[in-house]
């Protein structure tokens, strides 16, 4: 049933090429120049009067959304807000029949998700749903799904959901700006190009996963760590500490990297671990910046970014992996990878019951 490998996790993270070839399917045109969404409710003329979207989900679900609101965000030109959904009624959110409300859930089934599902229902907004089960609540209750086609996912631990959400994300922006005339057909086309690519890349980071494993086994003797980064680089460096305390009980925290010295800095000391997020090419110099002043403070940090950085980020920090490259936008989808190996692989270091952590259940059905 884990089809040769010791454990689910392991096996739903060597099954994201193929998951992210699948939720592509019959969404890009043959000329590759077009996002479709056969079956979607959501007409042109719908997608052109949203003035707003606000993006709901818990978990790792979440952190889905903090990228794929932030695709959406820059391709379209929509302001996006973001909620952990247990927050979302209590806030009493700003919702109109122009509002786009997109909850991302993998079961379909968490209760704070359905709930604030309902609250959009009930203030008018539309609301589409991007889940892994097309015959959950949250499915039935939403005007349109996309369906994730992750396949089933085991492990408490979610991989192959998360990195699909991304895609999944990433081909609605795109159809969003089709209809709004935000990205013209060449971009589009580009853009497609890059997530055709990105199955491939993510199989040759498989194939090439001695050194985080090494890695992992280094950070496993600690109690506390910290990932930081930019941009779309602080989102995955949020999902990254949540996959790596879930299953490790490593107590770990994600930081905007421009944030540390507002507080948290006065943690940082001799020998600590700090996990840099530095693959966001626009904000780079900035990341090295903050990597400095954690190195200053005697951290010992392991930067994420792409080969043709590794050399000069090398003069300050003490280890670096290389990710494939790719858009800057689509890195999420890459990048987050060696972080779910590395929260695997620490919490096996530990002798941890990987597939079924502690106090956690695959699905949250209460609030
Ligand atoms: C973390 C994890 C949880 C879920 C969260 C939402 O690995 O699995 O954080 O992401 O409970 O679950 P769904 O997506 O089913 O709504």
């Amino acid at each position: 049933e884990k089809g040769g490998y010791d454990h689910f996790m392991l096996k739903e993270i060597h099954e994201q090429p193929n998951a992210y070839r699948n939720t592509m399917l019959g969404r890009i045109d043959e000329s590759g120049r077009k996002v479709v969404f056969p079956g979607l409710n959501l007409s042109d003329e719908k997608i052109r009067s949203i003035n707003s979207i606000h993006v709901i989900a818990c978990g790792t679900a979440y952190h889905a959304g903090l990228v794929g609101g932030a695709a959406i965000e820059r391709l379209v030109r929509i302001p996006v807000s973001f909620d952990v959904a247990s927050e979302y009624r209590y806030r009493s959110p700003l919702i109109t029949p122009e509002t786009l409300v997109i909850v991302v859930s993998q079961s379909g089934e968490t209760a704070d998700t359905l709930a604030a599902l309902r609250e959009a229902h009930a203030n008018g907004a539309h609301v589409l749903a991007i889940t892994n089960v097309v015959g959950s609540s949250i499915a039935r209750d939403a005007d349109d799904v996309i369906a994730t086609l992750a396949g089933p996912e085991i492990a408490v631990a979610s991989t192959k959901a998360y990195t699909s959400q991304l895609i999944a994300f990433y081909l609605f922006a795109l159809y969003m700006a089709q209809a709004r005339g935000t990205q013209t057909e060449e971009e589009v086309a580009h853009i497609v190009a890059a997530m055709q690519a990105l199955p491939e890349q993510v199989e040759s980071m498989l194939e090439n996963s001695d050194a985080i494993k090494a890695y992992a086994e280094q950070i496993s003797t600690h109690e506390h760590l910290f990932f930081i980064g930019r941009g779309l680089d602080y989102a995955v460096a949020q999902e990254g500490s949540l996959k790596l305390k879930e299953i490790s009980y490593i107590h770990s925290e994600a930081y905007a990297a421009g944030e540390l010295k507002h507080g948290t800095l006065a943690l940082i000391e001799e020998g600590i671990p700090v996990i840099a997020l530095a693959t966001q090419e626009s904000v780079l110099e900035k990341t090295v910046s903050n990597i400095k002043e954690v190195k200053a403070r005697g951290a010992d940090v392991m930067a994420i970014t792409h080969e043709e950085h590794v050399a000069g980020l090398l003069k300050s920090v003490d280890q670096a992996f290389a990710i494939p490259k790719t858009l800057p936008l689509l890195t999420p989808a890459l990048s987050v990878v060696p972080l779910q190996l590395l929260a695997y692989y620490a919490s096996l270091a530990r002798g941890n019951d990987v597939d079924k952590p502690r106090n956690l259940a695959k699905s949250v059905t209460v609030e």
